[in-house]
C-alpha cells in the first residue's frame, strides 16, 4: 500500500513537525564527520520552505538513553542545516519544554525550527501516549506531521509512529518516499538475474535478510566477518579472526537451504588477513600499521596434519584477489543486487580494497543495485568522491541507490514492515488510521 506524501497536501500556512533521522556520525571534537543524513533531508525541508510551512523538525542524535548529554545536542546539526539551507534555523533548548514551545509558537511561514535531542526525553523510545500529545500540541496544535526519517522508521517511537496518531494528517517525506520506491522495487520486484552481497561482523544480524533473500536471489556473496562463520563452520582455518561460535549450526543449516532452494552461496576464496592478535581491540591505528598477507584458504584439519601453516595470531580483514575475481564472476550478468555491510574493515584504507574493487564493479555495470549499511554506504560516498574528483562522470554511479537506513532497510529487505511507515496515511480516498492497528488516535477520522 502505497502512502500520502508532503507533496499530496496543502502545506501553505501550517504547522508541520518533520521527523528527520539527523543521526549523523560525530567526531571526537563533536563535528559532524558525515553529513548525508543532513543532505538527504533538505528535499523535504526547502519543499516546505518554499510552500511557505512553519516546519518543525525533530530528531534523535547517538543514545543518550533518555538523559540530557550536551556531547548528543543537536547544536552542530542546526549549524549545518543553516549553511545548507541558506537561513536561520532557532534550535530549542529542550524537546518539549518551555523554549521548544516558544520556538514553535514564533515560527513564521517558511521558517524553520530543531527540537533539542529527542531521546533526551526517556519517553521518546517508550512511545509515551503523552509525550506523543505533547509533540503533537506544540505550537498550538500540529496540522501536519511529516516522516521523513527512514533510517529511524523501523522504530516504533513517539516522534516515529505514536505520534501520527495524534495528527490529523500524516504523511511520508520525499526521503522516505524515495526509500520505500528504491528498496520496494528490489525486494518486491527485483529483475533476474538477482544477487545479494552481504557483508558486515555478525551472522545473527543477517539471518532474516538471509531467510527472505533466498526465495528471491540466485546468489548470495558473503564477505566480511561474517564469512569467517561460514568458513568456520565447513572447517576451514580462520586463524584469530572474529567469528561467532554460537552461530555455526546456523551457518551450516543456511548452507544446506540454500543448496535445496538451489541459490548459491559464494564465500571467499582467499582472504587479506593482519598479524594482530585475537585478543588486540581493533582500531583503525593499529589496523594501518600491521603487517598483512594474502592467505588461500587451508583447512583446520591440514593444519593439524602439518600440511599447512597455522594462521594463529593473524586476522582475515578483507578479502583476497582471487576472491573478488571469483566475486566479479558471480556478479557478471546481474540486472538487480542489494548490498548490506562492508567486505573488510574500511576503516583502514589497506582492508578498503575489497568493497572499493566491487563497488567499482558494480558502476561499471548495468545492474540496478541498492546499499544499506553505514559502513558500506560510506565507502561507496568514498569511491564516488574520488572517482568524480579525478574526473570521472557522476552519472557512473546512477545505477547504485545508497539508502540512509541501516537497520531499516536490512528490516525491508527481510521482509518486515516497518512501523514508521506503517503508521502514516495510506495514498487511498477513504482513510481511517485508527484501522491500521494504532495507538488511540482522537476521535475525529479523516475525511478526503
Ligand atoms: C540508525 O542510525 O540506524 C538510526 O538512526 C536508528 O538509530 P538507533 O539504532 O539508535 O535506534
Amino acid at each position: 500500500m502505497s502512502k500520502k506524501t508532503v507533496q499530496d497536501v496543502d502545506v501553505k500556512g501550517k504547522l508541520v513537525f518533520v521527523r528527520c533521522d539527523f543521526n549523523v556520525p560525530l567526531k571526537e571534537d563533536g563535528t559532524i564527520a558525515d553529513d548525508t543524513r543532513i543532505e538527504a533531508a533538505l528535499p523535504t525541508i526547502k519543499y516546505l520552505q518554499e510552500q511557505g510551512a512553519k516546519v518543525i523538525l525533530a530528531s534523535h542524535l547517538g543514545r543518550p538513553k533518555g538523559e540530557v548529554k550536551p556531547e548528543f545536542s543537536m547544536r552542530p546539526v542546526a549549524q549545518s542545516l543553516a549553511q545548507k539551507l541558506n537561513t536561520n534555523v532557532k534550535l530549542a533548548g529542550d524537546v518539549v519544554g518551555d523554549s521548544a514551545k516558544t520556538m514553535a509558537s514564533g515560527l513564521q511561514d517558511g521558517e524553520v525550527g530543531l527540537l533539542e535531542n529527542l531521546r533526551y526525553d526517556p519517553r521518546e523510545e517508550a512511545n509515551d501516549k503523552e509525550f506523543c500529545e505533547e509533540l503533537a500540541n506544540l505550537g498550538g496544535g500540529v496540522e501536519i506531521y511529516v516522516n521523513d526519517a527512514f533510517g529511524t522508521a523501523h522504530r516504533a517511537h513517539a516522534s516515529t509512529e505514536g505520534i501520527a496518531h495524534e495528527v490529523d494528517t500524516a504523511v511520508a517525506g520525499m526521503l522516505m518516499q524515495k526509500e520505500i520506491e528504491e528498496l520496494g522495487a528490489v525486494v518486491d520486484n527485483p529483475e533476474q538475474p538477482f544477487v545479494a552481497i552481504l557483508g558486515g561482523a555478525k551472522v545473527s544480524d543477517k539471518i532474516g535478510v538471509i531467510e527472505n533473500l533466498m526465495k528471491k536471489v540466485e546468489k548470495i556473496i558473503i564477505g566480511g566477518a561474517m564469512a569467517n562463520t561460514f568458513l568456520k563452520a565447513k572447517g576451514y582455518d580462520i586463524g584469530d579472526s572474529r567469528y561467532e561460535a554460537d552461530k555455526l549450526e546456523e551457518a551450516k543449516d543456511i548452507m544446506k537451504q540454500a543448496v535445496e532452494e538451489g541459490v548459491e552461496i559464494v564465500l571467499p576464496v582467499d582472504r587479506r588477513m593482519a598479524k594482530i592478535p585475537g585478543d588486540e581491540k581493533l582500531t583503525p591505528e593499529l589496523v594501518e600499521k600491521a603487517e598483512y598477507k594474502e592467505v588461500k584458504l587451508t583447512t583446520e584439519k591440514d593444519v593439524e596434519e602439518g600440511k599447512a601453516e597455522s594462521l594463529v595470531g593473524w586476522q582475515v580483514l578483507d578479502v583476497g584477489s582471487r576472491t573478488l575475481d571469483y566475486y566479479a564472476d558471480a556478479l557478471d550478468g546481474a540486472k538487480t543486487i542489494i548490498w548490506n555491510g562492508p567486505l573488510g574493515y574500511t576503516e583502514s584504507e589497506k582492508f578498503a580494497h575489497g568493497t572499493e574493487a566491487i563497488a567499482n564493479y558494480i558502476a561499471n555495470s548495468n545492474a540496478k543495485c541498492v546499499i544499506g549499511g553505514g559502513d558500506s554506504v560510506a565507502a561507496i560516498n568514498r569511491i564516488k568522491k574520488e572517482a568524480i574528483e579525478s574526473g570521472e562522470n557522476p552519472k557512473k554511479f546512477d545505477n547504485i541507490y545508497t539508502s540512509t537506513g541501516g537497520g531499516a532497510s536490512l528490516e525491508s529487505i527481510e521482509g518486515k514492515k516497518l512501523p514508521g511507515i506503517e503508521a502514516l496515511d495510506n495514498a487511498t480516498k477513504q482513510n481511517d488510521r485508527t484501522d491500521n492497528g494504532g495507538n488511540q488516535k482522537s476521535s475525529q477520522k479523516i475525511v478526503e
